[in-house]
């Protein structure tokens, strides 16, 4: 077999998981290097197929880092492969800050044992809609080197009445299981004081479940993250609870620029009146700002245009203000 086919070949046994055909392609280009007379290299080959079998069979039971989550799971918890990093999110320093430490504690976890101290793992975000916070999960744990898990808790709630609790019991038994960044989203959704959703003793059962499961000191290696935008609807009891609590906010006028920047990127974008620009966006969202540069960009691509004006940029941003005062009408 020449090296192109095995490669492929490799590949192939690659995708479909089998991994005993990747090995036994290995140990074929072993043979190979041994009969040219290079019989270190075949040596190095050969050790590195045993090596990784013997690894392969210590790893049973452990699942798979980033398999996806399957039975009952697969309809409780979205996987989703992080490809973001810290620095993609726009922050404030001080949610910077947080975030640094938190993953300095978990990288350095196994010291942090040693020494008898537990590492921050339970955190929750807390801040207005489209401010970064599902975005900053998935850069956490981009910066992790772990799957980001993702819980709806809302649709939990509603289409397992009954049995939520033992539903989010499975959902902990899987961070036990398979570490990962696991991000409780709408969490207000089992928080809550205010009893919207008709059945209070189930959300109490629920509510009871989660801090038994959040207690336990050394039970995971995983992240727990939980986002809301009522940090006022969370019981006293709950708050309590976490490591942390890391507050997103409106974007400051830097951040505003740092957005349009960052969205507007592939274009060039020659001296913009940034005061200008500022102004129009007060008030509207990271994501808000994110989607009307977006826009920008796209109309300028459409115009076959390869740089941006400022009046382009407030013209998007006056659409999302509109957006955003239509909605606010109708939801009064
Ligand atoms: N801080 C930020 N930096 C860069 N982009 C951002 C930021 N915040 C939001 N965005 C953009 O807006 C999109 C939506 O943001 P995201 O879903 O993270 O908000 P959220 O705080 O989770 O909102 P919600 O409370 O509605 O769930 C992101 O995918 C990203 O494109
Ligand atoms: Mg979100």
């Amino acid at each position: 077999m020449s090296n192109t086919k095995q490669i492929l070949a490799m590949l192939k046994s690659r995708v479909s998981g089998d991994d005993e055909q990747f090995y036994s392609i290995a140990l074929q280009i072993a043979a190979t290097e041994a009969r040219r007379g290079h019989r270190s290299t075949a040596e190095d080959l050969r050790t590195a197929v045993d090596e990784a079998r013997a690894a392969k069979l210590r790893g049973v039971g452990v699942a798979i880092p980033f398999a996806r989550p399957r039975g009952d799971l697969e309809s409780l918890i979205d996987l989703k492969e992080p490809k973001l990093r810290i620095k993609d999110v726009v922050l404030h320093e001080s949610v910077n800050e947080k975030l640094e430490d938190l993953i300095r504690q978990q990288v350095k976890r196994d010291w942090l044992r040693e020494h008898g101290k537990t590492p921050n793992r339970c955190v929750l975000f807390v801040g207005p809609p489209g401010s970064g916070k599902t975005m900053t999960a998935e850069a956490l744990a981009g910066e992790l080197h772990l799957p980001l898990f993702v819980i709806r808790l809302e649709s939990l709630i509603t289409r397992f009445m009954g049995e939520t609790a033992s539903k989010l019991r499975l959902v902990f038994d899987e961070t036990l299981k398979r570490r990962g960044v696991y991000l409780f989203d709408e969490f207000d959704a089992i928080g809550s004081h205010r009893k919207a959703t008709n059945d209070v003793a189930e959300m109490r059962r629920v509510l009871n479940s989660f801090l038994q499961l959040i207690e336990q000191p050394n039970a995971t290696d995983s992240v727990l993250l939980g986002a809301t935008n009522h940090p006022e609807l969370l019981d006293r009891a709950l708050l309590r609870r976490f490591d942390a609590v890391i507050e997103f906010e409106s974007p400051s006028d830097e951040q505003i620029r740092a957005l349009i920047e960052k969205y507007l990127r592939p274009l060039k974008r020659p001296r913009l009146a940034w005061k200008k620009i500022i102004e129009a966006a007060a008030g509207l969202s990271q994501s808000e700002i994110a989607r009307a540069s977006e826009d920008a960009v796209k109309t300028a691509i459409l115009d076959e245009r390869d740089t941006i004006r400022t009046d382009d940029v407030l013209r998007r941003l006056n659409d999302r203000r509109e957006m955003r005062e239509a909605f606010s009408k109708v939801e009064r």
